[in-house]
């Protein structure tokens, strides 16, 4: 039984006050519930302030990219045990926006997260296709081709830590969800390539579905057999919003 993960990925957004007040109310309403994983990923400039705050509950803090040296002349990157030092459980990598905007490839994306899980931090590895790829029916192959490259480093005894997260480029922040079927059709096809690579531990790896989650579109996303959970960009800077797709993930994802 996979446990259902929600992760709230806020990008640029927020102030370290605001990044507070979103997490003090969070983990009162969250408390000590056991049943799901939420994942709450600020800005760098919050994660120290955040972290406190989400130990008085169940939620976990994430970072939203890091480097994957240990320390050195890298200006302006932050490195995996600088991450642990924040109390991060969680870290995004090969995130579309990572990719597309500044040049990131498979390889690189996997020596973050084999760095991560070095320091115990649990990558959340993401891969999708963009509209162009899709039209020209070249999906499953981009997909399947991230996911050969991104996984490279992990080693099988460690690949039940990791989080996929599928996230089709043309449905992040253009409200055009995949449809239920849609997105279950590519994370199967992610599930059979997880088990050709990982053998049993595929099925224990969690698959996240990414672009336009809403508190209305959550329960018939993670009704799919193989949606654990949703990375959740617009709809999780709202702590009403965000809570409700995790408490509505919780509840069809563990029924
Ligand atoms: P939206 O939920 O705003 O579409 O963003 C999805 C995303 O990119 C999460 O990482």
């Amino acid at each position: 039984m996979r446990k259902p993960i929600l992760a709230a990925n806020w990008k640029m957004h927020k102030t370290v006050a605001e990044a507070v007040r979103f997490a003090e109310e969070f983990a009162k309403a969250l408390g000590d519930e056991q049943s799901v994983d939420a994942v709450i990923a600020p800005p760098f400039h919050a994660l120290a302030a955040v972290g406190p705050v989400l130990a008085g509950c169940s939620a976990e803090l994430s970072a939203q990219n890091v480097h994957p040296e240990e320390k050195g002349a890298f200006t302006g990157e932050i490195s995996p045990g600088m991450l642990a030092d924040l109390g991060c459980g969680y870290t995004i990598v090969g995130h579309s926006e990572r990719r597309a905007l500044f040049g990131e490839d498979d390889a690189f994306i996997a020596r973050k997260a084999a760095a991560l899980l070095a320091h115990q931090i649990r990558p959340i590895v993401c891969v999708g296709e963009s509209l162009e790829d899709r039209e020209a029916n070249r999906t499953l192959d981009v997909v399947g081709g991230q996911l050969q490259g991104s996984l490279a480093e992990i080693p099988s005894d460690r690949a039940a830590e990791i989080v996929v997260a599928y996230e089709p480029v043309w449905a992040i922040g253009t409200g055009r969800t995949a449809t239920p079927e849609i997105a279950q059709e590519v994370h199967g096809f992610i599930r059979e390539r997880l088990s050709a690579r990982f053998g049993p531990t595929g099925a224990e790896i969690r698959i996240q579905y990414g672009g336009s989650v809403k508190p209305d579109n959550i329960r018939e996303l993670m009704a799919q057999a193989d949606i654990d959970g949703a990375l959740v960009g617009g709809a999780s800077l709202d702590a009403t919003s965000f809570l409700q797709i995790v408490t509505f993930g919780r509840s069809e994802g563990s029924a």
